[in-house]
């Protein structure tokens, strides 16, 4: 058994070390919000926080969150209040298909608690996310918009 904190909550994951993290999350906790695009870091759907840092859980071994705090889309939301990302992405209608947009969030999320008051260069360096649905513009907007209501 491998102990994890997710989402505030310890949880016993009966997994080898080297189990990627998002199976750990999807499969065996439940938390079916994180998604499996690419499986080789190329994606971001997967992406969730580690210690509050943006991290691809399809290539993080379970035994790199040991100890760590991790938290997925589904604990980003403080006490049901919507956090800030998710606020401008429901105002600026960003998501379409929507297989990406939790992934693009989770991003998004750790990239402003770094820079406030992030520019269109410092977005396109950070947020490396795909989107096969191309909502890339209505994200940078989202961005700037969650970046102005901090
Ligand atoms: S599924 Fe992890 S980066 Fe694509
Ligand atoms: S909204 Fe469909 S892949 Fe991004």
């Amino acid at each position: 058994m491998i102990r994890l904190s997710i989402n505030g909550k310890t949880v016993n994951v009966d997994v080898e070390p080297d189990t990627p993290l998002l199976w750990a999350i999807r499969e065996n906790v439940g938390l079916t919000g994180t998604k499996y695009g690419c499986g080789i870091a190329q994606c971001g759907a997967c992406t969730v926080h580690i210690d509050g840092v943006a991290t691809r859980s399809c290539v993080s071994p379970v035994s790199e969150a040991v100890g760590k705090k991790i938290t997925t889309i589904e604990g980003l939301a403080a006490n049901g209040v919507q956090h800030k990302v998710q606020k401008a992405w429901v105002d600026n209608d960003v998501p379409q298909c929507g297989y990406c947009q939790s992934g693009m969030i989770m991003a998004v999320a750790a990239l402003l608690k770094e820079k406030p008051k992030p520019t269109d260069a410092d977005i396109d360096a950070a947020i490396t996310n795909i989107c096969r649905c191309g909502t890339f513009q209505q994200v940078r907007e989202a961005i700037h918009m969650a970046a102005k209501s901090a």
